[in-house]
This record gives structure tokens, C-alpha cells and sequence, in this order.
């Protein structure tokens, strides 16, 4: 690895728009290799990119269908030079489905939201851990999960369920890296942080769902109406320094807003 090469990498789902497309920003501006994924791709983020000579590579698949994306991502980073200072997933992608109960949504608009928030969760996980499993590079993942997989909420469920999940996955993941370290092998930190309330595309689905189905529809009106919603960039940068703390992991679930 050149000195001019970048020294840290840093994938990101749910790239294309809202706080992964920040958080992407912001990595590139701190000279990281970045790798996005989602659906779509993000013609600012390549504008930005492009402009400045900064090291972008926005891979567009479908998290609700991730087998064939977390084999990749693990073929690809193989395929990489083992010289990282660190290496970092975030597990940003997430879906609100239209707000109501469970009964009244699709089968499969259920079965790809709780593919995107959960399982597309643990499979690069899983992937990003083992191909970086010989990496001196300092590993962290890290899951934006939501004060809904603390608390439920009418409406949410499959979201509820895809972030307590998700919760649950970072706890136990957290334990098998502590249970690696104390037999001498290389672990990783894993963290699942609630990122607080931002003004995205999410939060436009929220407040836009129907009273009938989601009785705290006017809730999230009102975080909108009384400006209570942080930026995406400004969540970014806290999620982002809250990434860089010394004590990364001690605490596996957290909340941007405590830190
Ligand atoms: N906004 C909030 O107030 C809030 C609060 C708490 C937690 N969060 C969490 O913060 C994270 C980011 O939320 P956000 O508000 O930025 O959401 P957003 O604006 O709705 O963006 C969601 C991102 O996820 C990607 N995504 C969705 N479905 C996908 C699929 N099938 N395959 C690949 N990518 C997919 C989207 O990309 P494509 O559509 O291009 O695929 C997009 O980049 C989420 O995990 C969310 O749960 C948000």
C-alpha cells in the first residue's frame, strides 16, 4: 500500500440516500475507501467523489435478497491488500413498510423488509468478519438499529422486529469476538446504535402513513412541524464520532443522543 493510498475502509449499506449516503460522504472526506451498496446509486455522492479524487465504489444490489451480495462482498475483500490501519461495516440499510398492521401488507413487502433490516445484517456480517478474519486492521461493525427495537410502536412491526433483532444479533456477535480475544485470536467491535430522529425519505413515510392504521402518525408530523428532526449530515458526524470513541464496543447498544 502507497502512502498516498487510503488506510481505512468503510462499507456502508444504504448508500444511494439519507444518513448512509451522509456517512459515506463524510468517510471519503476523511480520506477511507468507501464501498457503497443499495439499489439505487447516488449521483451526488459520485459527483462529490469524482471531483475531489476520492476513493468511491457504489455497488448497486438488493439487500432483501443478500446471499448473493454477502458472498461477493466476502470474494472482494479477499481480493484485498491486508494493510488497512481499519476496516469498518456499517449496516445502515433499512425498510419501513407502509405503516399498519402486519395483516394488512403484502407477504413478500414483509418478507423483503425484515430481509433488508436483519438478515442482510448478519450475512455481510458474517462475511465481512470471516474474509477479515487474519486483518491487523482495527474491525468494528456497526448497525444503525432505532429506539423502536427498544420499544415497540403500532404500525412498525416488521421494523420493530428487524431492529430488536438486530439489537439482539450485535449482543451475541459482541460475545463470540469477546470469546476470541480471550483465546488469543483477532476479534472485532461490534456496536448497535439508534441514530435518533433525521429528516429522510423514512420519516416522510412515517408521517405520511395513514391515522386509521398508525396511531402515532401525528407524533412523527410533529417532529417534522416543530423541527425536532436532525440533518443527515449532522447525524452523520455524531454516528461518525461516536465510531471513532477509544471505547467503541464496551457498550453494545447504544444511542447517539446519550453520547
Ligand atoms: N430516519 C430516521 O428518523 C431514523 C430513525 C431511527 C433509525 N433510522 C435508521 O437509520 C438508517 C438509515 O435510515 P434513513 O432515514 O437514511 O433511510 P432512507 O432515507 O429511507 O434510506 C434507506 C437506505 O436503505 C437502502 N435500501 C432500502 N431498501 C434496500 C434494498 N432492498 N436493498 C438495498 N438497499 C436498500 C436505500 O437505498 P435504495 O432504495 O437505493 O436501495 C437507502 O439508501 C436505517 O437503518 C433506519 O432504520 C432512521
Amino acid at each position: 500500500m502507497s502512502p498516498s493510498q487510503p488506510h481505512s475502509l468503510t462499507l456502508i449499506t444504504g448508500s444511494s440516500r439519507g444518513l448512509g449516503e451522509a456517512l459515506a460522504r463524510q468517510s471519503l472526506e476523511a480520506g477511507h475507501l468507501v464501498v457503497g451498496i443499495a439499489r439505487g446509486r447516488s449521483e451526488a455522492l459520485e459527483h462529490f467523489a469524482h471531483e475531489r479524487g476520492l476513493p468511491l465504489q457504489q455497488w448497486q444490489a438488493d439487500l432483501s435478497n443478500p446471499l448473493q451480495i454477502a458472498q461477493h462482498l466476502a470474494d472482494w475483500l479477499r481480493t484485498q491488500p491486508r494493510e488497512w490501519t481499519a476496516a469498518t461495516l456499517i449496516n445502515n440499510a433499512g425498510v419501513v413498510t407502509t405503516p399498519g398492521p402486519i395483516d394488512g401488507e403484502s407477504l413478500p413487502v414483509l418478507s423483503a423488509a425484515l430481509r433488508v433490516g436483519l438478515e442482510a445484517t448478519l450475512l455481510l456480517s458474517a462475511a465481512f468478519l470471516d474474509a477479515t478474519r487474519d486483518w491487523s486492521a482495527d474491525r468494528k461493525v456497526l448497525n444503525i438499529s432505532s429506539g423502536l427495537g427498544r420499544r415497540a410502536m403500532a404500525g412498525s412491526a416488521v421494523y420493530c422486529a428487524a431492529k430488536a433483532g438486530m439489537d439482539n444479533l450485535s449482543r451475541a456477535m459482541a460475545l463470540d469476538e469477546e470469546h476470541k480475544a480471550a483465546k488469543g485470536e483477532r476479534a472485532a467491535r461490534v456496536v448497535s446504535l439508534a441514530p435518533g430522529i433525521i429528516d429522510t425519505d423514512m420519516q416522510v413515510q412515517l408521517r405520511s402513513g395513514d391515522l386509521s392504521k398508525f396511531p402515532d402518525r401525528d407524533r412523527f408530523a410533529a417532529f417534522k412541524s416543530e423541527g425536532q428532526l436532525a440533518t443527515a449530515d449532522d447525524t452523520a458526524a455524531r454516528v461518525l464520532k461516536f465510531l471513532a470513541r477509544n471505547d467503541f464496543g464496551q457498550q453494545v447498544l447504544a444511542d447517539v443522543r446519550d453520547a
